[in-house]
């Protein structure tokens, strides 16, 4: 039994959990997720980790609610604990295998969106502990969605907070603050680094491809194995087909087929529509 060892509500269905689970704890990268099971008939839910204390041996998970399994999720309380945890999976962050000194020449941005600072934040932390100052664009619809900003701000050289409906810092998207920070303030990018809603992450691509910025995305699509098994987390990249939960989550953003990726995000959010109506009947 993986224990929680603290429940805590960050924003409106946003959820942020500590879970005891020393072994992942001890070897997980940033880049990298786990998969938790409630109980043994459980739905398996994939999340990336978001934190981690190798100390403590425990693992920093954030969820929305989404459907029937998240929301039975969300009412745990610190001292329940999950049947499961498997992990860490996926592969780690690429950057994390660079020659530290190499890495400190290139300059990255990262942009967050919604639920997706959870991801991003272990990156940005990461980079700051081996010495490397990275911006951080951090987007949320409105100010009350907004999650983990002090933590970021701490880990960030540069934060820069957009709402989609103004109500704090900028106004505006995601990709209006990269190309403001691009073409107005001359800033120079190697790497951006986009995660959050699948629409963000098409759109920031976009305008990252026109600016000539490579970019790394991460995939969270709906998985049931997460060993590459069952090919529930399909996607197709430059073409050819990948499984995030093997061959991501992260891919080159610029060679992702978001459209496809979000018509299966679509098929299977009415499958979980489906089992919260039935469990509700
Ligand atoms: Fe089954 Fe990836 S979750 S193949």
């Amino acid at each position: 039994m993986y224990r929680i060892l603290k429940a805590e509500m960050l924003a409106d269905k946003i959820y942020l959990m500590d879970v005891e689970a020393p072994r992942i704890a001890k070897a997980c990268q940033p880049g990298e997720f786990v998969i938790v099971k409630m109980d043994d008939r459980g739905e398996r839910i994939p999340l990336t980790i978001c934190n981690y204390d190798r100390e403590k041996g425990s693992i920093t998970i954030v969820f929305q609610t989404v459907g029937a399994s998240t929301e039975k999720m969300a009412v745990l309380k610190t001292g329940d604990s999950f049947a499961d945890v498997v992990g860490p999976l996926g592969n780690a962050s690429e950057f994390v295998h660079e020659d530290i000194e190499e890495l400190k020449k290139k300059k990255y941005l990262f942009v967050a969106g919604g639920v997706g600072t959870a991801p991003v934040y272990p990156q940005v932390k990461w980079m700051k502990e081996h010495g490397i100052d990275v911006d951080v664009i951090v987007g949320a619809k409105t100010k009350d969605l907004l999650i983990l900003e002090d933590a970021m701000r701490e880990q960030a050289g540069n934060l820069y907070i957009t709402t989609d409906d103004g109500s704090y810092e900028r106004k505006g998207l995601v990709t209006e603050v990269i190309k403001d920070l691009v073409l107005n303030q001359g800033k120079k990018y190697d790497v951006c680094v986009a995660i959050g809603p699948m629409i963000m992450m098409k759109f920031a691509c976009l305008v990252t491809k026109e600016l000539g910025i490579p970019t790394v995305v991460s995939l969270n699509p709906v998985m049931v194995d997460g060993t590459g098994m069952c090919g529930a987390c399909r996607v197709t990249v430059g073409g050819e087909v990948k499984f995030a939960c093997v061959d991501g989550p992260e891919f080159d953003g610029h060679l992702v087929n978001f459209d496809e990726a979000m018509k299966r995000q679509m098929m299977y959010k009415s499958e979980e529509g489906r089992s919260v109506l039935k469990e509700r009947e």
